[in-house]
């Protein structure tokens, strides 16, 4: 793939929602009796689904806990009552892998993937089912699906009104906003710098987005910060930073009406940049929020000059894992 159809799958990002949304409601799975806990595991580009729908339980509420993994084990007994939710875009990532061997016998399990050791091993051990995703494109570039696949499955299974097939296909109007002008203001406002992402809940799955594309995409190393955690600790020693870091911070609606903001805006006042999120409800605001860390690593990649395609130090870490682990 090169930069180009890199950024054109970018741009057809609405049909591969709406692929999600019918694929994720189509799937069939058998989820009698009752689900307590749905546990999202993954890495990436695809963990990064987990992160969505913790933005998600902030603000809306869900008939069960939310809880999103990042790593290669689950730290707490699962039972028939959870349904463990494993992403992996490729299939074949080892710390996903390894959940699916930790849960596959005691917890419900959804595999959301495109193929690889995850779709055969779900195959092959039933009840596991799996949502199968589009071939061929990158884990990032596959968010769309992936996030209308499982919220589909959700509301079919679950009954759940605020993601309602009516609702996700109203909120893919998201995808149409044209949003030249945020994407150059922002990344000129970023380049040259070293970003500082602060957000609150319902907002920090699109700061952990701008961090990874800028990562991924840009090469350019960013951190993300969310309150009320970060005004225990970072804030002290913000006002010693040097020149090459910038303060921005990313929020919708949401985020203006809380105190934990107030106060942090109060304290650090004119000195952070803001990264505005529109859309007419929580889903809206939240894809509008990638759609733009999409494009403004896409821009600060072609002002540096680097290509947003190739993750080689990524791909050398999977290199090197899957061989130590043969070695043992
Ligand atoms: C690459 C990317 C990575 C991967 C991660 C896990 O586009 O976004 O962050 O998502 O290495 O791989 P998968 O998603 O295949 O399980």
């Amino acid at each position: 793939m090169d930069e180009r159809s890199f950024r054109e799958h970018i741009d057809r990002w609405e049909s591969l929602a709406l692929n999600g949304i019918n694929e994720g409601g189509k799937v069939e799975c058998e989820m009698d009796g009752r689900i307590k806990r749905i546990i999202f595991a993954g890495m990436g580009g695809s963990g990064i689904v987990g992160d969505f729908f913790l933005d998600l339980a902030h603000h809306y509420s869900f008939p069960f806990d939310i809880y999103s993994v990042k790593g290669d084990y689950i730290p707490f007994p699962v039972s028939s009552e959870d349904l463990v939710v494993l992403l992996s875009y490729s299939g074949d990532t080892m710390e996903t892998l390894s959940i699916f061997n930790q849960v596959r016998e005691t917890a419900r399990v959804l595999a959301v993937t495109s193929g690889g050791m995850l779709l055969s091993l779900s195959m092959a051990s039933p009840p596991a089912c799996a949502i199968k995703l589009s071939k061929g494109l990158f884990p990032r570039l596959d968010l769309p699906e992936m996030l209308y696949a499982v919220s589909s499955f959700l509301s079919k299974n679950f009954g759940i009104r605020f993601l309602s097939r009516e609702r996700l296909l109203s909120s893919l109007s998201a995808f149409r906003l044209d949003l030249r002008e945020e994407v150059l203001n922002a990344a000129r406002s970023i380049f040259g710098y070293f970003p500082i992402f602060f957000a609150s809940r319902p907002y920090a799955s699109v700061a952990l987005r701008l961090k990874n594309d800028l990562s991924e995409n840009s090469k350019i190393y960013s951190s993300i910060e969310i309150i009320p955690e970060a005004m225990h600790n970072t804030i002290e020693s913000l006002w010693k930073l040097r020149n090459n870091h910038k303060i921005f911070f990313v929020a919708g609606r949401h985020a203006f009406g809380d105190i934990f903001v107030r106060a942090f805006s109060e304290v650090l006042g004119d000195r952070i940049d803001k990264v505005l999120l529109r859309g007419d409800d929580l889903i809206s605001e939240l894809i509008y929020g990638y759609r733009l860390s999409a494009y403004i690593s896409l821009e600060l990649s072609s002002l540096s000059k680097v290509n947003p395609v190739k993750t080689e130090a990524i791909d050398r870490y999977k290199m090197s894992l899957k061989k130590i682990l043969e070695e043992n």
